[in-house]
């Protein structure tokens, strides 16, 4: 695919089919979000890959059972949050594969700057990089930011050491028949400031 085209294409999926994934797919996916800038230079990211049904399934279960709005939607993200919410578990359910980037970070909630930020950051640098190259395989991915409660629940799954952070669970594989797409929201070029604000 061209290069825009993935930029243009790529979305976030929350409804996937039973179609197999190859797993030299999700190397390829990961060895992608690794060429992202890191703050140190020390590509310092641990990934946690799980395709066994019975550990995805836990994993949706330590998700919160989040629930639509009933209203009518009155903006785009409010629609946005009417498809999303319902689905947060069973995204990660569906998903062929899940991949939980996993960073050594003890001062991330305690941050007073952007500096105690970065390493945080550089991951969600690797995070893009791996969406795009999802798009680019013909893969979609679903994301779910953990809550801390939901964080605690997995590492005690996955029996990952304290004071490390998960910054998104990414579910990987092809849409659904019904995978809904909100409307994008067009970026307002007026937000591009010219040499002052
Ligand atoms: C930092 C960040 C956190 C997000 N958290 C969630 C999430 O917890 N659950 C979810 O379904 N989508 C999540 N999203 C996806 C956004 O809802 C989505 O990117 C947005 O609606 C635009 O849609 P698109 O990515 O398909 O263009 C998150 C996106 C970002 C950048």
């Amino acid at each position: 695919m061209e290069f825009n085209d993935v930029i243009k294409n790529r979305r976030i999926t929350r409804e996937f089919s039973n179609k197999e994934v190859d797993y030299k797919d999700i190397e390829a996916i990961i060895e992608a979000g690794t060429f992202a800038p890191s703050n140190n230079y020390l590509r310092q990211w641990d990934f946690v890959v799980i395709d066994d049904e019975t550990t995805k399934s836990i994993i949706s279960k330590c998700v919160a059972n989040y629930s639509a709005n009933p209203n009518e939607p009155r903006n785009p993200y409010e629609d946005m949050c009417k498809y999303a919410f319902p689905r947060q578990r069973s995204m990660i359910g569906e998903a062929k594969y899940l991949i939980l980037p996993v960073i050594g970070e003890n001062n991330l909630f305690k941050a007073t700057s952007n500096f105690q930020l970065m390493h945080y950051a550089d991951t969600w640098c690797v995070i893009g990089n791996m969406f795009l190259s999802a798009t680019d395989l013909g893969l979609e991915c679903s994301m779910h930011v953990p809550s801390r409660e939901e964080e605690k629940q997995i590492f005690n799954l996955i029996k990952c050491k304290s004071g490390y952070v998960i910054p998104c669970i990414i579910g990987i594989g092809y849409p659904g028949d019904n995978a809904y797409y909100p409307k994008e929201v067009e970026f307002d070029k007026n937000r591009i400031h010219k040499n002052r604000w």
